[in-house]
């Protein structure tokens, strides 16, 4: 692996991502290579803070004047408490995952479920007026739910808690005024769906590990139009399967790195490399 500090002086200003665990994380690579490409003194560090030391180490970051943190599971709901002001649509979703510093003061933003919509739509699926089948009601969820729903036709959630799926729905629909329904992941559920659907989103954790398969979708049951969006960064099961029914898949590499195109222009007010990024991860 190739480090360069000979660039790093007394004026170099730093950025981190904080998480746990951490040591998987793309993001030092994504936004180096920014800064290198630009010419822009900064780097990008990881670390790993546990739950226990959020506070701590929110209070430290403000201390030593960090540029801005970009932040990832565990602790993208816990941290809204720590911040001095949070974005209106970071505290809809109730979650962060970037943190800009403005005369000293640290402002939270969530650019994940932006990052979602335009790895989309740069795979040439528009979801305005389009049918969503979503599996998962957690935080990337809501994230995604929420910059959705206000454009598409019709949105189920499919979820392996029902009442997580039905506390989502409810928030979405009583905020977008669509069709929102909430449904029990099973087989036989989605099944019964597949065929009326046009976009199908996994944004559950499923398939992050490499044994794990998303066992409740058949892709050939999708229409061949239809496109399947796994989150997962890395090619699934449920991608590989699609991708052999002939159906457009994007995936959550995309996501990452629009979300940090996102997260790039709250920093910096600019646009980064996208191509450099992409090179990058
Ligand atoms: P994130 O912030 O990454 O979305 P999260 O808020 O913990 O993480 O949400 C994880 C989502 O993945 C949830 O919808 C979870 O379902 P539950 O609400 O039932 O917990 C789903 N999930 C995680 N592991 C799963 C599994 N093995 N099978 C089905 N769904 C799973």
């Amino acid at each position: 692996m190739r480090s360069d500090f000979s660039r790093v002086s007394g004026k170099t200003g730093v950025f981190c991502v904080i998480g746990d665990p951490i040591e998987h994380t793309l993001s030092p690579a994504m936004y180096n290579a920014c800064f290198r490409e630009m010419g822009l003194d900064y780097v990008f560090v990881a670390f790993r803070v546990s739950r226990e030391s959020i506070s701590e180490a929110v209070a430290s970051m403000k201390a030593l004047d960090f540029f801005g943190i970009a932040v990832t599971i565990p602790h993208k709901a816990a941290i809204l408490s720590l911040l001095d002001e949070i974005d209106p649509v970071a505290a809809s979703i109730g979650a962060v995952n970037v943190i800009c510093k403005r005369d000293s003061k640290l402002k939270g933003f969530n650019t994940d479920g932006i990052g979602a919509r335009r790895a989309l739509i740069e795979n040439g699926i528009i979801p305005r007026r389009k049918k969503i089948l979503m599996i998962g009601a957690g935080g990337a969820a809501k994230a995604i739910g929420f910059v959705l729903a206000p454009e598409v036709s019709e949105l189920k959630i499919f979820n392996r808690t029902l009442g997580n799926a039905e506390a989502l729905a409810d928030l979405l629909r009583s905020r977008f005024h669509k069709r929102i329904s909430a449904f029990q992941l099973g087989t036989q559920q989605i099944a019964q769906q597949l065929s009326d659907i046009d976009i199908l989103i996994n944004s559950t954790s499923v398939g992050l590990q490499q044994d794990e398969t998303l066992k409740w979708v058949d892709p050939s049951a999708l229409k061949p139009d239809s496109c399947v969006f796994d989150i997962i960064t890395t090619e699934t099961e449920l991608s590989k399967e699609a991708r052999r029914c002939g159906l457009k898949v994007v995936t959550g590499l995309d996501m990452l790195v629009y979300q940090g195109v996102e997260a790039f222009r709250h920093w910096f007010g600019s646009q980064p490399p996208v191509n450099t990024m992409f090179e990058a991860v």
